[in-house]
């Protein structure tokens, strides 16, 4: 990787030379005033392939001719869509084939592997998240943390970046968990921050939660597909993540947990 240089020169030599250069031809870019816009928001929803149109004729076509035998008969077996995913998931994710399944919406699955993985018991009741966790993250924490009879302002945590700095430093996230200890049932971090964009190192934190008897699950709506995972390896209890930013599913699309 050459030195980084704040030039438009250097940033065209640097798509020019990009491996993946050729896969920008296989998505569609929206238009302004004629010309294919910059796209920087597929961190928010990705561009539309353009395989994605005939994907779909044929889940139609499969529905017209076959109806409800296109549970069985479709060219992808809707019965069985979520088997001809696993293999890919379990790549993308860094998981066993029988750690990972696609299915429902991230925040209905957070919602599900919370059931299993926030029980919350005696003094041990507390969650602890990022700083600024993605809005709908922190309602999902609150609702299972009131589902159990505490009280989110006190048992939801959010980890604070210190006075002049904007991102969290792992030694300090660390620190927060054994200060916490035996209080702290559930951590639970995006893998990368929706706002600062942050990538966190999971493997140190699920080793720093585990030391001290609590779960570590993690939010991949940012990593999945964006970063290398390793999420067997570094020992995460779980993960969900949505389809529709790096991974291009469209909106709406099926969403992925690991367990
Ligand atoms: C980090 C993060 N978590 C959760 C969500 C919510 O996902 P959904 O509404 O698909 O459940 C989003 C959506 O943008 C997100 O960026």
């Amino acid at each position: 990787m050459p030195d980084f240089q704040n030039t438009l020169d250097f940033a065209r030599a640097q798509d020019a030379s990009d491996p993946l250069r050729a896969f920008r031809d296989e998505f569609h870019f929206p238009q302004k005033d004629g010309q294919p816009v910059i796209y920087f928001t597929g961190n928010s929803l990705g561009l539309q392939p353009k395989g994605a149109a005939a994907a779909l004729k044929q889940e139609l076509d499969d529905w017209a001719t076959f109806g409800v035998e296109g549970h069985m008969k479709a060219k992808h077996p809707w019965y069985s869509y979520h088997e001809e995913l696993t293999a890919m998931t379990a790549r993308l994710i860094g998981a066993k084939e029988s750690e990972v399944v696609v299915m429902n919406q991230l925040t209905s699955n957070l919602h599900f592997l919370m059931v299993s993985f926030y029980q919350p018991n005696g003094k041990r009741r507390k969650i602890l998240t990022e700083q600024r966790p993605f809005p709908s993250d922190t309602y999902a924490f609150a609702s299972q943390i009131s589902f159990h009879g505490g009280d989110s302002d006190k048992d939801l945590i959010e980890v604070q970046p210190r006075a002049g700095e904007y991102t969290l430093r792992t030694e300090d996230i660390i620190a927060r968990i054994n200060e916490l200890g035996d209080e702290l049932a559930l951590v639970c971090f995006g893998g990368v921050n929706f706002y600062t964009g942050q990538a966190f190192d999971m493997a140190a934190i699920t080793k720093a939660a585990h030391a001290v008897g609590a779960y570590a699950g993690y939010d991949l709506a940012h990593a999945a597909g964006n970063l290398h995972l390793k999420l067997h390896e570094w020992n995460a209890d779980f993960a969900a993540w949505c389809t529709y930013k790096y991974l291009n599913s469209g909106p709406g699309s099926v969403a992925g947990a690991v367990a």
